[in-house]
């Protein structure tokens, strides 16, 4: 039997958005499409199986929760990340930046300052740009191919007046970091002394790679469950972004209260069957298939990194998890506009350019490799072809 990751899936055959030309851009119809965070995977079994039952049924009048998807959601986080959520704390939300976007205007006003660590995932700023809140930058450093946060400057910067809160990105989209126990603890005292909430994006929690286990922040214990707003989803995880609603845990009474006050009034408190459907099926049987799936991404980066290994141009930047690679072509030397012109105009690859995810960004590109190998393996070929001839162009 091959491979179930390996068949190819027409995403043109549905509105994708990875192979829109909203995306592709005029005349990219040929382009590599590895940009939009989502996988070219079918669904696990299961949870297609779930959305087919549903769909039978045939009524789709209102609907509450089902009784079966807390249960599916905490079975998952207790037995997966050895994290004990109490179902209370759970409320539903149509999607993840929804909750950050409600986060920040609930808990946060005008004027206020939302710590993000750049680069990072370029929705952040909108929604805080869009918000009216002030975006306070603590980059990441680089250091021998590998990001850190920089606890000094996110001490100084949660040190002022206005900082409110954070948008921790956990695992951190694009540079693939999972972050560390020890890590998330000294990012959760520095907020907790400068009163700075943690509003953590955990989307892509599931995805990590052997010896990188993922950390939910508020499972460091109560004080930091306190003073934290968890968002999570298995949008990623099971490829199901267009069919399934996020969830936001949140331990503090008050926030919490607050939080469903401001779901009332902007009423985002109706429940999707199909969403509800596939979203129980995913946490309550998804597990063999996310371990197949994250098996299969494992060779992906494995063949990546061979690839890339004898290239000067470009380095890959190594995960801990997720499905997005960080490469790094500052050695060609070219300005970021001219990188991505190269990029789609020679390689042939839509990537996301670094420079969306802040200026730390200018001279990478972010690759989604989460396709067939045979698709991966095509484009590394375009890549390398395009190097050696950018190659040759420079030095005659
Ligand atoms: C870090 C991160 N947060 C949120 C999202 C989007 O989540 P949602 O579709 O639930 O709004 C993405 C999608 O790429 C992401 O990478």
């Amino acid at each position: 039997m091959p491979n179930q990751f390996d068949i190819e899936i027409d995403r043109r055959a549905v509105p994708a958005l990875k192979t829109h030309n909203i995306v592709l851009g005029e005349g990219g119809e040929n382009l590599f499409p590895a940009g939009v965070a989502d996988m070219d995977f079918l669904a696990p079994p299961p949870v297609r199986k779930a959305m087919q039952v549903r769909l039978d049924h045939g009524v789709f009048g209102y609907e509450t929760v089902p009784n079966a998807l807390m249960p599916a959601l905490t079975g998952w986080m207790h037995s997966r990340h050895g994290w004990e959520i109490n179902p209370s704390h759970i409320l539903r939300s149509p999607n993840v930046l929804n909750t950050l976007a409600i986060a920040a205007s609930i808990f946060t006003e005008a004027g206020d300052g939302v710590i993000v660590q750049p680069p990072v995932f370029f929705d952040f700023y909108d929604i805080l740009q869009e918000n009216g809140r002030e975006i306070l930058r603590n980059p990441l450093i680089l250091q021998d191919g590998r990001y850190t946060m920089d606890f000094a400057g996110l001490e100084r910067l949660a040190a002022r007046p206005n900082a409110k809160m954070i948008y921790l990105c956990n695992p951190h989209n694009p540079v693939g970091r999972v972050w560390a126990h020890a890590e998330l603890r000294m990012l959760g005292d520095i907020c907790a002394r400068h009163n700075v909430l943690v509003v953590s994006d955990e989307i892509h929690g599931d995805i990590t790679f052997e010896g990188h286990a993922y950390t939910p922040f508020a499972s460091l214990g109560p004080a930091y469950a306190d003073n934290a707003i968890t968002c999570l989803s298995p949008a990623k995880s099971f490829n199901i972004a267009a069919c399934c609603s996020a969830i936001a845990v949140v331990s503090n009474d008050a926030r919490r209260k607050a939080f469903q006050v401001e779901n009332s009034r902007l009423t985002v408190n109706k429940n999707n069957a199909f969403a509800s459907a596939a979203m129980t099926a995913a946490y309550a049987d998804g597990g063999p298939w996310l371990d197949e799936a994250l098996e299969y991404l494992a060779g992906n980066v494995a063949l990546v990194r061979a690839a890339l290994a004898p290239l000067d141009a470009v380095q890959m930047i190594e995960p801990d998890g997720t499905f997005l690679l960080w490469l790094d072509f500052r050695a060609m030397g070219l300005m970021p506009e001219e990188l991505t012109r190269f990029l789609r105009e020679k390689a042939g690859w839509a990537v996301t350019r670094g420079q969306a995810f802040g200026v730390e960004g200018e001279g990478f590109a972010r690759l989604n490799i989460a396709c067939t190998r045979a698709k991966l393996k095509a484009a590394l070929t375009q890549l390398t072809a395009a190097l050696s001839n950018f190659k040759t162009e420079t030095t005659k």
